[in-house]
């Protein structure tokens, strides 16, 4: 999905206290697995609580491209009857990802094991990404990328392998789009795909393959990794899937309860996976009162709801081993940490180099333009925090959605109000994210 080159601005300031009780969208990862899952099934899949969000929209697209029949049956409730593993047929037109790395890398790892050509493609921002990462085990199982650009990037076409070899592969970083892939692949290839990784990142798939019927098995490797072993060949059946709220959504409302004076806000069917929480983790260290209730589960992944009070936060070390586990929050956190007293140092963020922008770079801009004292030393990024935030800034969006959304509640407890240049991206992970805010008090215009 392309943007219109006209920019949304809008600037955010201090209001009332936020309350009241949301379900943020669903989970962006597991939306995409959903589908893709669906798509590779034999069956009939249904999917309740599916994120209609740009990413997941062009995941959807892309799983009809190749054959598989998706529908919508009512709001975010989608069908799928899949073409089986290796069944994909060859796409007539390019497959387009708009923002998301995540469909387009997911995607890739499934059509390297069936034997057609598909083109690559998406916005800016992932047109700058690197495919490498994803290409080179892919190309170790018998698929090949032609007219790659330096680096593998986009626009790029993948040819899939007519005999995919079942390899085991050592990621060289901390990332569930590189396993995913690599295992999406290994359906099709007889034998066992093997992924080992050295820091455990979401496990998603592992937990979504296994409720499709796939022989998969996931053990502790080391301190903090994981080796995941997949049985190729299986038949997969539709399944129902019920997908959670985005722990990686609330984190833009939760932050804002916890620094709005007075706030008292309450979220349902969060995502609890211990692999995804690790902003919570960080944000009860600050001093953060989170309160979990009514936790339950479904099909592997657990959720609760909880409930979040304004606090005073104080700054914290956040440990490099946490960043697989909390990838996408800390933007976010960094807001948190500029209204603490004390500093926030967090270690270990070179992934966040590589995202739908550098976030590192981008998060201490957005810091410094709105008055926070903030540092980039080597892969750590240090927060001094005051307690407060003069705020005053124009920060800019860089196609990045998470940006826009920790600018916004930054305004939401600054001193002055925040602007930020565009909020189109926002649509491609939580699309009712201003009138959700809006509804619990926040002033937004
Ligand atoms: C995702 C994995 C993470 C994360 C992204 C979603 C996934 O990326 O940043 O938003 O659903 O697998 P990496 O695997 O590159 O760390």
């Amino acid at each position: 999905m392309t943007h219109s080159t006209a920019q949304t601005p809008l600037e955010s300031r201090a209001s009332g206290p936020l309350s009241g009780k949301v379900r943020v969208p669903g989970d962006k990862s597991i939306s995409h697995r959903a589908l893709i899952l669906g798509a590779l099934s034999v069956g009939k899949t249904t999917i309740s609580g599916l994120l209609e969000g740009e990413d997941v929209l062009n995941t959807a697209k892309s799983m009809q491209a190749l054959g598989a029949e998706v529908e919508r049956t009512g709001p975010f409730a989608w069908q799928v009857k899949g073409v089986g593993v290796a069944g994909f047929a060859q796409p007539a037109a390019a497959l387009d990802f708009g923002n998301s790395g995540t469909g387009c890398r997911l995607v890739m790892g499934a059509v390297a094991g069936c034997p057609i050509t598909a083109v690559f493609d998406g916005d800016a921002s992932l047109r700058s990404r690197p495919m490498r990462r994803i290409l080179d085990p892919l190309e170790l199982m018998g698929a090949k990328a032609a007219e790659a650009k330096e680096g593998g990037r986009l626009p790029l076409t993948l040819h899939g392998a007519r005999d995919p070899v079942p390899i085991l592969y050592r990621t060289p970083v901390a990332s569930a789009q590189i396993k995913s892939a690599v295992l999406l692949a290994g359906l099709a290839a007889p034998g066992v795909t093997t992924v080992i990784e050295q820091e455990a990142s979401r496990d998603h798939t592992e937990l979504m393959l296994k409720h499709f019927g796939a022989e998969i098995v996931s053990v502790h490797e080391g301190s903090h990794g994981r080796k995941i072993a997949l049985t190729g060949q299986p038949e997969l059946h539709g399944a129902d899937v019920v997908v959670p709220a985005d722990p990686s959504s609330a984190a833009f409302p939760i932050v804002a309860a916890l620094v709005v004076e007075d706030s008292d806000v309450t979220f349902d069917d969060v995502m609890t996976n211990p692999l995804r929480t690790g902003l919570f983790t960080t944000l009860r260290e600050m001093g953060a009162s989170i309160e979990e209730s009514e936790v339950r589960g479904d099909a592997g992944e657990p959720m609760a709801r909880l409930r979040v009070r304004a606090s005073k936060l104080r700054g914290v070390e956040v440990p490099p081993e946490r960043a697989p586990s909390m990838i996408d929050e800390y933007l976010v956190l960094a807001v948190a940490a500029s209204f603490a007293e004390g500093t926030t140092i967090m270690r270990g963020l070179q992934e966040l180099r590589v995202k739908e922008s550098d976030r590192l770079e981008a998060t201490a801009e957005m810091l410094r333009v709105n008055g926070v004292k903030v540092e980039i030393a080597g892969d750590d990024l240090i927060v001094e925090g005051r307690g407060h935030v003069p705020g005053g800034g124009l920060v800019a969006t860089h196609m990045d959605h998470r940006i826009a959304m920790s600018a916004l509640v930054m305004g939401l407890a600054a001193d002055k109000p925040v602007k930020v240049d565009d909020t189109a991206f926002i649509a491609t992970s939580f699309p009712d994210f201003i009138p959700m805010m809006r509804s619990l008090g926040a002033d937004f215009s």
